[in-house]
């Protein structure tokens, strides 16, 4: 039996979400806004806290706008189409503000928008169901799969293969399982797809373009004052994206590449999680001549950074993370020695909850 609720939104969860106080319970509905009025239906509940799913509104808030997507009411891909640009931007720089609240002097959000809300990404990931004949992307709260051919999150130049995979999935995945995924992305200008492969097999690779090189860009600035002989550190380096543009001698570290250099960037093939990582690193590298660090690590962030720095003592730690929350974390017990220059929001994926948050801080003279 459906349980449904009436709710009033009271503001702006971090994943894009109405959040509403029912009785004693914490309760989240998707697609709504602050203000806004209405009936629920509830998916899934546990102690203080449920998930609904909005039924209909009995009084809409004036920041309100039609969709541009026809699959937004039943997708989970996008989170903010329901309303503007500029309020999308608010909830997530207040989002944003809102983890470092816990650091003592804390700059006020920059925010670095996107220069489009669509059309940007240059990777999907399309699930299918050969029995049911289904190919689309998953829903709210399941994995159940959503019809997802109108969508206009990526690169327009992917449209014919992305269309091309919706119509014909079946004979394409001629002895694949009956389950599974398909990946399109942007090779150079060439679109590519795999099949029930890994997420970016071959090396990690930034989704949108434009906002990388304002990244890019924005660290540029911030390491433009190593001296000649410093040495940056790129942890969670990927390919060397962040550190490309560098003229200092920079090593790079991350699980996946092979050891090699290339130009000003060294290689080092290493398990960061790994309690020896550490060690390893002091071997490859004088830890004195360490002046900048940088750092990209995945959703869950580094909790040893405390570590590295006190082994390196960087006159700068620029640290960009797709979870802010964990980002905050690893950096919040660094204060002691180091001032907050900037923080700032890189909306890397408009239209959803993620974005990359990006924090410069610089060491304090004693
Ligand atoms: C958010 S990506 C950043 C990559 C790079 N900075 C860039 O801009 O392309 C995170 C990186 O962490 C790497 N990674 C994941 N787990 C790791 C581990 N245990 N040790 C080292 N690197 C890891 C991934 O290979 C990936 O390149």
């Amino acid at each position: 039996m459906t349980k449904k609720v009436q709710f009033k939104i009271d503001h702006m969860d971090p994943l894009g979400q109405g959040v509403s106080k029912i009785s004693d319970k914490i309760v989240f509905i998707p697609s709504t806004l602050p203000g806004e009025e209405g009936e629920a239906e509830i998916l899934k509940e546990s102690k203080g806290v449920a998930f609904a799913k909005l039924i209909h509104l009995t009084k809409k808030s004036p920041d309100r706008i039609e969709p541009q997507c026809p699959h937004f009411e039943t997708c989970n891909g996008c989170h903010y189409l329901h309303t503007d640009y500029n309020h999308e931007l608010n909830f997530k720089k207040n989002s944003l503000q809102k983890d470092f609240q816990k650091f003592e002097e804390c700059c006020e959000v920059e925010t670095l928008k996107a220069p489009s809300r669509m059309a940007y990404r240059n990777r999907v990931q399309l699930h299918y169901n050969k029995k049911i004949g289904l190919i689309g992307f998953h829903g709210y709260k399941s994995n159940r799969i959503i019809d997802a051919k109108n969508c206009q999150i990526f690169d327009p130049s992917m449209k014919e293969v992305f269309d091309d995979t919706i119509q014909n999935f079946q004979s394409l995945l001629k002895g694949e399982p009956l389950k599974g995924h398909i990946e399109i992305y942007l090779n150079g200008n060439e679109v590519k797809r795999t099949f029930n492969k890994p997420y970016s097999e071959g090396g990690f690779s930034q989704v949108n373009k434009e906002m990388n090189q304002r990244a890019l860009d924005l660290i540029s600035n911030q390491l433009e004052d190593s001296s000649t002989e410093g040495l940056i550190l790129d942890l969670f380096g990927g390919s060397g994206n962040l550190t490309r543009g560098q003229k200092n001698s920079t090593l790079v570290v991350d699980i996946y590449p092979k050891d090699k250099t290339e130009g000003h960037q060294s290689f080092l093939n290493l398990d960061l999680f790994n309690e020896n990582s550490l060690d390893e690193i002091i071997e490859t590298v004088d830890r004195r001549a360490v002046t900048h660090l940088v750092i990209d690590p995945p959703r869950s962030g580094f909790k040893q950074l405390e570590e590295y720095v006190e082994a390196f003592r960087p006159q700068k730690i620029v640290y960009m993370s797709c979870k802010p929350s964990t980002m905050s974390r690893d950096v919040i017990p660094l204060q002691e020695n180091y001032k907050m220059q900037k923080l700032v929001l890189l909306d890397f994926f408009p239209s959803t909850f993620h974005y990359e948050g990006l924090i410069v801080l610089e060491r304090k003279t004693n």
